[in-house]
């Protein structure tokens, strides 16, 4: 990835691009022809282009509201096209059209084959265009119900959103999604484009009742400017021009309105933020630090701290593309040299030593949900904020909120779709500030560390106060000291397996021997620790993530107290014996799969479990209804299902004399 702002999720900032479309192939290239390509006219040109002010917006809105259709009218009426492509938009049309001998403007769009068969656009493409006023950035965001993900992306670093309905449809569900979407990331340009108003007889009372609807929305979501326009994308009507057809509309046509929004420069008040996105060094005696400011200018001889490590130095030089400049501000992509050196590395923020931003490794966020695997607290995942990846987990979901009426909703796990009011946990403390402060400092990604997948993006609304508050406290007897004591190296011997695999079993012949041979050693049991400490949990996804937490944080209290702690739980996530293993040493957690095949399992049926769950009396029973994740490379992988536990048992300790 390795974008630079907003929720780093977009393409908007790639430096240097003109259009970029969804993956695997794109129509239309949009480019601004150059009326007179001779020497001075062009540069003159280019200069007026250089320094006309760009605006990015989205569009969102459900598959039929003629989304494409209004921004392939727009890209045509900004006349940039070239002959050629619209010969070819003119011969798509007759082939592949839906206008009869009339352009279909949505070609010039739906870019993917595969989309144009199925009529639906699948992922966010961006596109250029320019007027004499303003050059524009849209995002074409799907409006198909499971591509919120796509929409979030493509919202997050938008300045104005153009939110489409349908004159005959009105207000829908997905208007509310988008427009809650829109709010939450802080997007203070909403047009409500009320399309389609030549099938409703271009009906004033009727866009009137759309408006008043939607004026009373963005009241209760904040959005601080709505323009609600009445058009016809296919026929023209107030898109670029207004229209005769509405006589009694006042207000701005849809091009024009874009041209006039003007966006308030606030983020530059704010001292300097510089997340450095890499560390520029083609030599030894240079060492530069690269990056878009987030906020603030910088000049050479500026103070500056490093966060989260607190070093300070000063700026030696800010150079821009085409070398040193005396002066950067908010937007600007630049590398600084400092004068002292100091120890920065990429996710580092270089900030105003007289106005540094927070540091925090706990926070409140919103969390918007993406993937169909839920969330799950506890879970660990990959955080990304700016150039910054840490492991991060939701550790309490307040609420989650209902996106058509903002009403909080109870929620052990967010689905698909659902956005929530979390408290997420950090591993590590990062520089940030509040998203509706700042968008690159407060906007976050959250990936799937097994498939490396963008699962969730998020805003960060506050540090949590106690994250400051508490500290780590030294204590001079430490783990090597106590287990020194006892003779022996800490271990811990993590036993997954199904139910009824022989995990008990095992552990408790080795634990046996071990005492035997004097050592210190403890066994934390699934059923008994459930009678106590986890009491409280059941046998949901989330239920067994919080359980495997629980259990992981006490074996990793025992192993400091120095023990050979035998752990003997189903865990049946690799997620969560992954945090396992991430809460020790190199070489002290040694995963130890007790592979017996579920027919063997429940043959053997120790507890009479497998006939209850068999008969629907216990749900989400692990093997039945419920997943177990076999461990890809345990340190010791053993058959239970062929060989007794007295043979397993003597496999474990002969490992554990050879490690
Ligand atoms: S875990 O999945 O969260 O790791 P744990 O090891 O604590 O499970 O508890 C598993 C034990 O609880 C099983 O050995 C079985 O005796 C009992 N049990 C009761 N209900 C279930 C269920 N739905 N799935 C699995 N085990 C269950």
């Amino acid at each position: 990835m390795g974008r630079d702002s907003g929720l780093g999720i977009g393409d908007w900032q790639k430096p240097g691009f003109a259009e970029t479309t969804s993956e695997g192939g794109a129509v239309g290239h949009p480019q601004s022809p150059i009326p007179n390509p001779d020497g001075q006219a062009v540069k003159t040109y280019l200069h007026l282009h250089e320094s006309k002010p760009l605006l990015r917006f989205i569009t969102c809105g459900s598959v039929d509201d003629g989304k494409s259709t209004l921004i392939g009218r727009l890209l045509y009426d900004s006349k940039r096209l070239f002959d050629d492509q619209l010969a070819a938009l003119r011969s798509d049309s007759r082939r592949h059209g839906t206008q009869g001998e009339n352009i279909d403007y949505a070609l010039l769009l739906d870019g993917l084959a595969a989309e144009r068969e199925q009529g639906i656009t699948i992922d966010v493409a961006y596109r250029y265009f320019d007027t004499d006023q303003r050059k524009f950035i849209v995002a074409d965001c799907p409006g198909h119900e499971q591509y919120t993900r796509n929409m979030a992306t493509g919202a997050s670093t938008a300045d104005a959103a153009v939110v489409l309905v349908d004159a005959r449809k009105g207000l829908m569900t997905q208007t509310r999604r988008h427009s809650y979407i829109v709010s939450l990331l802080g997007i203070g340009h909403v047009v409500l484009a009320v399309n389609k108003m030549d099938l409703v007889d271009f009906n004033q009372k009727l866009f009137e009742d759309i408006v008043t609807g939607y004026r009373a929305l963005a009241a209760q979501l904040g959005i601080a400017h709505v323009q609600c326009i009445p058009l016809s994308a296919l026929e023209g009507d107030n898109l670029s021009a207004r229209s005769t057809r509405t006589p009694w509309y006042d207000g701005p046509a849809l091009l024009e309105h874009l041209e006039s929004i003007t966006l308030d420069d606030a983020q530059s008040q704010a001292g300097l933020r510089l997340p450095v996105q890499y560390v520029n060094r083609p030599h030894q005696n240079f060492r530069g630090f690269a990056g878009t400011i987030a906020a603030g200018e910088v000049r050479p001889g500026d103070p500056v701290v490093v966060l989260p490590s607190g070093r300070r130095s000063t700026v030696a030089q800010v150079l821009g593309v085409d070398g040193a400049i005396d002066r950067a501000r908010a937007g600007q992509a630049v590398t600084l040299t400092l004068a002292e050196e100091v120890d920065i590395s990429r996710g580092d923020v270089i900030a105003a030593a007289g106005d540094p931003p927070e540091v925090a490794d706990q926070f409140a966020a919103h969390v918007l949900w993406m993937d169909d695997a839920a969330l799950l607290p506890g879970r660990p995942y990959w955080l990304k904020l700016g150039a910054r990846t840490v492991s991060a987990s939701v550790s309490e979901i307040k609420h989650r909120v209902d996106v058509n009426t903002q009403e909080p909703l109870a929620a052990k796990r967010l689905q698909l779709n659902e956005v929530g009011v979390c408290n997420l946990a950090l591993d590590e403390p990062i520089a940030f500030a509040p998203y509706a402060e700042n968008r690159a400092l407060g906007g976050f990604i959250l990936i799937d560390r097994q498939s490396n997948a963008t699962v969730g993006a998020g805003t960060l609304d506050f540090a949590l106060r106690r994250a400051g508050n508490v500290h780590w406290q030294h204590l001079d007897v430490d783990k090597a000291a106590r287990a020194r004591i006892k003779g022996q190296t800490p271990r811990v011997l993590w036993f997954t397996g199904l139910s009824g695999a022989g995990k008990s079993a095992i552990a408790n012949l080795v634990e046996k021997r071990l005492h035997a041979l004097g050592h210190h050693t403890f066994i934390l049991d699934g059923d008994n620790v459930r009678h106590g400490l986890n009491r409280d949990l059941g046998f949901t996804d989330e239920d067994r993530v919080e359980n495997i937490r629980r259990v992981a944080e006490v074996a990793r209290l025992m192993a400091d107290a120095g023990l050979i702690v035998l752990v003997s739980f189903i865990s049946p996530f690799r997620a969560e014996r992954q945090m396992a293993r991430e809460r020790f040493a190199p070489g002290e957690f040694i995963e130890v799969f007790v592979d017996t095949p579920l027919a063997i399992a429940e043959a053997r049926d120790v507890k009479g479990l497998y006939a209850k769950a068999r008969a629907g009396r216990i749900p989400n029973f692990t093997g039945i209804d419920s997943p177990y994740e076999r461990p890809e490379a345990p340190e010791l992988h053993l058959q239970g299902g062929s060989d007794s536990a007295e043979v397993l048992a003597a496999q474990v300790l002969e490992y554990l004399e050879q490690a």
